[in-house]
């Protein structure tokens, strides 16, 4: 899988251009992006797997709290796509995040984690799809199917 999902999140929007150049310079590229104040049931959509979890809540709330930038992150022979961006983005908690990762540089705490990368090529194809058309990616992601 060549492709990911990102999602800066609204409290570091505000370090959105030091996040896309650190992302360029690990060798990802960008294919598409925009900008999205996502409502509080879209939020809970696109993290339904965590439905019961205590923190949901929380999560969604600080997900509505301003714009969020989408991205299509893409690696012309990357074969882990997903995998090597989570590395770059750093552990779930910011003060766990290995020193110079996306956490543990932009993050505030573990709700406010500053980015979002899909966990697998399973969840990328969901995610992207959830928030990107083919028109918008220029290609089709059902060609990415079967898993
Ligand atoms: P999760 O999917 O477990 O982490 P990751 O983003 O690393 O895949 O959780 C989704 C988001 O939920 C996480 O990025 C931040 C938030 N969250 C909390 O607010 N508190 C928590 O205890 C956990 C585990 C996550
Ligand atoms: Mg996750």
């Amino acid at each position: 899988m060549n492709l990911t999902f990102s999602l800066i999140k609204p409290g570091a929007m505000q370090h959105c251009e030091e996040i896309l150049m650190a992302i360029k310079a690990e060798g990802f590229s960008i294919i598409a992006m925009k900008t999205q104040h996502l409502t509080f049931s879209q939020v809970e959509i696109f993290y339904k797997e965590h439905r019961d979890k205590s923190f949901f809540h929380e999560m969604c709330e600080g997900l509505t709290q301003g714009p969020v930038l989408l991205v299509v992150i893409h690696e012309k022979k990357g074969i882990e796509t997903p995998l090597r961006f989570r590395t770059l983005l750093g552990a779930t908690n910011p003060k766990e995040a290995l020193p110079g990762t996306l956490r543990a540089r932009f993050g505030v705490d573990i709700n406010s984690n500053a980015v979002h990368g899909s966990d697998s090529k399973i969840s990328a194809i969901r995610e992207l799809s959830f928030f990107f058309s083919g028109i918008e990616i220029g290609f089709d992601i059902t060609d990415y199917l079967p898993l």
